[in-house]
This record gives structure tokens, sequence and C-alpha cells, in this order.
């Protein structure tokens, strides 16, 4: 992986290194949201791209689809984009997932960048090369490795967040803590809010994800501990999709972190108290969310899970920093575990 990281305040050296690539365009994508709060943030940061061409799509999850990404392909051709055009994506997890893989894919491969707008996108989504689209209200369900040729990280763009999607990142970077160290898990504990927000502490999170996909970059094991959280959470998501109360990305983490880590409790005597201090982040940061969820509801999501091969399996802890990769996790004590959350 050979992805630079641009901080704040370095806009001069991000300036040079895009103009070393001679790229021949510059395209930045968009979603409706992105484009009305972070354009002006971004030319007055980043004023060389003030004169790119630019492509919006709608924003949210639902929009990760198949016509979305023929949009941008047909527009990528309508601005003769040749293969030595960069694709650069201001916006969320959804726009990076989505951009990176029109990307990838458009002309056999162009570069792209990120700008991450979102907490979950600076600290998770922007990094690591996966890129995919949503099929069948199926998470992920299509998608290619390609890493961003470079990210720039700026809290700027949170500024314009509401405060429920600016939080739900947060559930990323408590999953970093437990796969990663007691020191930063207790660290995250002592955290006012306002701390998450802060550049030291978003490009910490993204050295803990980079440390692991730098381990394993195309996912065939040890970055698997990046899904902790994610088996439960994606059916979560994915199955909440096509009701009246979607969540957001980071919500239906966090209630993924709950559930499996109550699985490693049961596997793995992983102590209770972990799970209590979760409940408090819960309390503090997601007092909307309940552990209610249907076994019967999440199991076709479940089964689709890229992960699983037929069985259930799910990345879990031992304890905090010491991941078990593709454990087999027997339905009986899924539907225990979430029956008794019910
Ligand atoms: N590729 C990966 O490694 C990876 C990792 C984690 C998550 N993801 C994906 O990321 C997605 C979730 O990302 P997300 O939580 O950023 O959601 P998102 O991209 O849907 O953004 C949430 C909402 O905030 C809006 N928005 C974005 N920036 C804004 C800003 N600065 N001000 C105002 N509004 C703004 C968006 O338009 C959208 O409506 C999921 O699809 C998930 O699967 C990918």
């Amino acid at each position: 992986m050979t992805t630079q990281l641009f901080l704040a305040g370095e806009e001069q050296i991000f300036k040079l290194f895009i103009e070393q690539k001679n790229y021949d365009q510059c395209i930045i994508l968009a979603d409706a949201k992105s484009n009305g709060f972070c354009l002006k943030p971004l030319y007055e940061n980043l004023s060389f791209l003030k004169y790119a061409s630019l492509i919006t799509i709608p924003d949210g999850e639902y929009n990760k689809s198949v016509d979305i990404l023929t949009f941008i392909w047909d527009e990528l051709i309508r601005l003769k984009a040749s293969k030595n055009a960069v694709l650069i994506n201001v916006g969320g997890g959804v726009l990076s997932d989505i951009g990176g893989f029109s990307a990838a894919t458009y002309k056999r491969g162009i570069d792209y960048i990120n700008i991450p707008t979102t907490l979950l996108s600076m600290v998770d989504a922007s990094l690591g090369g996966k890129t995919a689209i949503d099929l069948q209200g199926i998470k992920n369900a299509i998608g290619v490795f390609k890493h961003p040729e470079a990210i720039y990280l700026n809290p700027i763009f949170l500024n314009s967040l509401p405060n429920h999607i600016k939080i739900s990142g947060i559930a990323e970077m408590l999953k970093h803590a437990l796969i990663e160290s007691l020191a930063l898990w207790e660290e995250y504990k002592l955290f006012a809010l306002e701390d998450f927000f802060k550049l030291n502490v978003i490009q910490n999170a993204l050295h803990v994800k980079r440390q692991w996909v730098l381990k394993d970059e195309l996912d065939g094991k040890e970055r698997q501990a990046l899904n902790l959280g994610h088996t439960i959470g994606h059916a979560i998501e994915s199955y909440a999709l096509h009701t009246a109360q979607p969540l957001l990305h980071g919500e239906a983490i966090m209630l993924g972190l709950y559930y499996e880590l109550e699985i490693s409790e049961h596997l793995f005597n992983v102590d209770i108290s972990i799970r209590k201090d979760l409940k408090q982040f819960i309390i503090r940061f997601f007092p909307h969310l309940k552990c209610q969820h249907n076994y019967k509801d999440l199991l076709p999501y479940l089964i689709q899970d890229k992960k699983n091969d037929g069985s259930i399996r799910m990345s879990l802890i031992k304890s905090i920093g010491d991941v078990a990769l593709q454990v087999e996790v027997d339905p009986i004590l899924l539907q225990k575990v979430l029956m008794a959350n019910e």
C-alpha cells in the first residue's frame, strides 16, 4: 500500500504531490450533502481544485448502487476522462466506496484520492483500498481492492455534520481500540466527546487501521480483525435499510460490537466489564440505539456475509488487543444472545 497521507496544514505538499503525478484531469466526486457543505471549505483550503470538473451523486447508503455507479461511469465518459485522470472523492464512506469502485473499473482503473468528510471515513473508510457497491440489499456485495493514491485529512469538514452522523464514526474508533490495545481503550474511556474530533486523535485511529491493513492487504487473515462487530453489524444495517428506521453504518457497528462482545464472553470468557464500558459509550453517545433484534430478521443477511462459507463466522476478541479470527458461531448461541437483549 503506497497511499500518502496529508494533514490539514500540509496543503502545499499535497498540491505538489498531485502536480508531480501529471494528471491530465482532476475530477471531484461529491454527493448532494458534501457538495452543499464541503466544497466551500475544500476550495478555501485547496484552491488549486477550484477548476476541477465535478460529478455529484445523491447521498446515502441506498445510493451505493449499480444505478449510481453507471451514472458515474457515464459522467466520466461525458467529461472525456482519460486513463490519466484522477477522481477525487469528497464525502463520507459511501462516497469513497462507490467512488473508489468507479475509479478502479473505469478504463480498467484510474487513480483516485480520498478527501473524507465524516469522522467514520476519516478514521476508517478512506484507507485500505476496499471499494464496493451494495446489491440486492447485501452490503458491499460487489467490489474490488484498489488503494487511493492519497488521503487528505482535515477535521474542518466535520463542522457541518449533524451530530448523530458525526458521532457515528466513534464506533469504528472503539473497534480499533478493542482489537489494538487496552491503553487506547482506557484513553477513549476518559475522552470528552470533542476529543474524538481532534486531528491527532483521528490520525492515530487511522494509523491503527493502517497497521492492520499492512499486515494483510487482501484481507486473507489478519486484516479480518477489523471486522469485529461487522458480521452482526452489517446484518443489522442491511435489515434496517429496508425499514422505516434505517441506521447509519457506525450505529449498526456499535450494536454489532455489543452483541459480538457478548458472544466473545460466551466463547472466550471475555471480561463482562468491557461490554459494560461499551454500554456506557452507547448511553453517552448513542442513547437512541436499542439492542432489540430478531434472529430471523438478520439470518438472511448473516448467511450472505462475504466472510461466511455456509456457517456463521466472526472476528471476536479473547481480550482487548487479542483477536480470534474466523470463529464459527453456533446459530443457537447467536439466537440466545439476540434474545437476551430483546
Ligand atoms: N471501505 C472501507 O474500508 C469501509 C470501512 C468502513 C465503512 N465503510 C462504508 O462507509 C459507509 C458509511 O460511511 P459514513 O458513515 O461516512 O456515511 P455516509 O457516507 O453515508 O455519510 C453520512 C451522511 O453525511 C453526509 N455528509 C458527508 N460529509 C458531510 C459533511 N461534512 N457535512 C454534512 N453532511 C455530510 C453524507 O452526504 C451522508 O448523507 C458504509 O457504506 C460502509 O460500508 C467502508
